[in-house]
């Protein structure tokens, strides 16, 4: 039987010698695309499963709740000025008196809001994101003033559960890759989420950003911090035309918001993200003008 298939084989080779070729040259070819394919889906499978059953591995597994800090980046080598405006990265509207100590503010009611509730995570987010400020994360340089602070007392209580997303270049992502990172600390998402930052961008964060990642509104906190009375003017109307910019398009994904973005990444970081969180890589792919359509760990 076999060796009949051989001799027909040989057969057709001498009758058509370069038509088997070419046809044992596919098939091969076939067969390797195939098995490449069945391999790296294979491999994704596993890292996939090997994330979930090992839940119990997740450091920051009994951690509940994420409360969120970002913003600008801290430039001074020493710790000592901190509350000094030249030892910050500040946009224009920013150079005033006392600005600097707005953003120590955050950092405090960070600390302390995380500090109440012994379920929440603490997380310092922002990217590198200003050349000038070199390759330091602004969530690297939240958690050293936290740290020069000396956690404003809660030291024992605060420091082990308080890390950095340190990718975000805009307050969309400062939400979005948060989660993210919560996800692949914790091994689920966040029940409730906290964000601080200033009174003036209570609206972006509240009902732009959170709509658009589809959170639910009863588990979402905000904590707004006054910004100083010099800057309010200037700050108000550069939050008006940003809100605007998101209310177009919320995912931050097209036009302005986009270069914007493409301009707070000095130092061409590639974002890890959605690794660490498989059951939301819809979202972080998705660009649309209306609501992700599709379902949401949350919202199920
Ligand atoms: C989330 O917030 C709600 C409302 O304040 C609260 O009842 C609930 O206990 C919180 N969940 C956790 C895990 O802290």
């Amino acid at each position: 039987m076999l060796k009949s298939l051989a001799n027909r084989l040989h057969y057709y080779y001498k009758l058509h010698p370069f038509l088997v070729f070419i046809i044992s040259l596919s098939l091969g070819i076939t067969i390797l695309v195939v098995l490449s394919l069945y391999e790296s889906r294979y491999r994704t499978m596993n890292s996939y499963r090997k994330l979930d059953m090992s839940s119990n591995v997740y450091p920051f597994a009994k951690l509940k709740n994420l409360v969120m800090v970002g913003h600008s980046v801290y430039t001074s080598s020493s710790c000592e000025r901190v509350d000094k405006e030249d030892s910050w990265f500040l946009e224009s509207y920013q150079r005033n008196p006392g600005q600097a100590a707005t953003f120590v503010t955050h950092i405090q009611e960070g600390v302390e809001i995380t500090a109440k509730d012994d379920r929440a995570l603490l997380l310092f987010s922002g990217g590198e994101t200003r050349k000038d400020a070199g390759p330091r994360s602004e969530a690297q340089s939240y958690w050293t003033v936290a740290e020069s602070k000396g956690w404003f007392g809660n030291e024992e209580g605060v420091r082990w559960r308080a890390l950095t997303e340190e990718h975000a270049r805009d307050s969309f992502e400062n939400l979005l890759f948060s989660v993210c990172r919560f996800r692949e600390l914790t091994g689920t998402y966040p029940e409730n989420i906290t964000v601080v930052s200033y009174n003036f961008k209570k609206e972006r964060f509240s009902h732009l950003h959170r709509s658009a990642i589809g959170f639910p509104d009863s588990r979402f906190f905000y904590y707004g911090t006054p910004t100083t009375s010099t800057s309010k003017e200037a700050a108000l109307k550069g939050e008006a035309l940003v809100r605007a910019q998101f209310q177009e398009d919320p995912y931050g994904c097209r036009g302005t918001l986009r270069r914007k973005k493409l301009g707070r990444d000095p130092f061409h970081r590639s974002i890890p993200y959605p690794n660490g969180c498989p059951e939301i890589e819809g979202l972080f792919r998705y660009c649309g003008a209306g609501p992700y359509p599709g379902s949401l760990p949350w919202t199920k």
